[in-house]
């Protein structure tokens, strides 16, 4: 039985199944992964994108609203066949919920519903000021950052305003991890989807899952440290793998 097949197996004897995703799963939708080749850490200084920095200095907060401007992070990318394979198995009642690392609300736009997604690192359809922690949509902040302002402040008070995402040295939402993490010690099948899964405490989650006795598939374009853990690794682009699995359990 090959990996495809193995793997659409594994859904179907599922009762619950957790999905965990990382940046690759949105790479087929046009946004830059962060480690892949090409990734954004090969083009951004990860050091930029700390809580600190960002809090002292400008030129910090400059970057990294000019990143999340351009790099479409935030309202043009669409979803990709992953995302929908991932839908559909919501669709058949097999989806418990989607843990995702990412923050570009890819899953919600392809159907998964808001209370079955779990952002651990937050999301970009919000800002927060910092000083009176008002959030704004981020489609207003974007318009004034075309309109000219390099780093938007909070109209109101004119503390710093923050993108919603969880910047290095910033804490997870901390009810989100707490969720995610009991989700995770309950399934019993985890599938990780496009993460290199080396950032934590993200990357407990397959690990809380397995010494819960769960069994762990990951589709990854390249290797992870838990691939030897794992009863199906598929390598592969997961836009092309996820359908043919998903077909798979369709037929069943
Ligand atoms: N299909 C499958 N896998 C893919 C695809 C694809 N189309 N494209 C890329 N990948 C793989 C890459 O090979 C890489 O192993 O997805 C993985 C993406 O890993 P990272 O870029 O490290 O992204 P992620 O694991 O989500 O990073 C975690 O790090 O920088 C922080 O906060 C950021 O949430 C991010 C966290």
């Amino acid at each position: 039985m090959g990996e495809i097949e193995r793997l659409a197996q594994l859904i179907i004897e599922s009762k619950k199944t957790v999905v965990f995703t990382g940046a690759g799963v949105s790479t087929e939708s046009g946004i830059p992964d962060f480690r892949g080749p090409g990734g954004i850490w090969s083009r951004y200084d990860p050091e930029d994108f700390t809580i600190q920095r960002f809090l002292s200095s400008p030129a910090a907060r400059r970057i990294l609203w000019k990143m999340s401007a351009e790099s479409g992070l935030l309202t043009e990318a669409e979803p990709n066949p992953a995302h929908y394979a991932i839908a559909e198995l919501h669709e058949l009642g097999k989806l418990d919920c989607v843990i995702t690392q990412n923050i570009d609300n890819l899953h919600q736009k392809a159907g998964v519903p808001e209370n079955k997604v779990f952002e651990l690192h937050g999301n970009t359809r919000w800002a927060v000021c910092l000083s009176c922690r008002r959030r704004f949509p981020m489609l207003e902040v974007l318009q004034r950052i075309k309109e000219g302002i390099e780093v938007p402040d909070c109209p109101d008070c004119q503390g710093i305003l923050k993108p919603d995402a969880v910047l290095f040295g910033e804490a997870l939402p901390p009810e989100t991890l707490k969720e995610a993490t009991r989700r995770s010690r309950n399934c019993d099948l985890f599938i990780v989807i496009g993460s290199t899964l080396v950032v934590y405490p993200a990357a407990y989650m397959p690990t809380y899952a397995r010494e819960a006795g769960a069994r762990l598939a990951i589709v990854n374009l390249t290797p992870t440290p838990l691939d030897r853990y794992a009863t199906v690794v598929i390598y592969g682009e997961a836009g092309k793998i996820m359908p043919k699995v998903m077909e798979k359990v369709r037929l069943s």
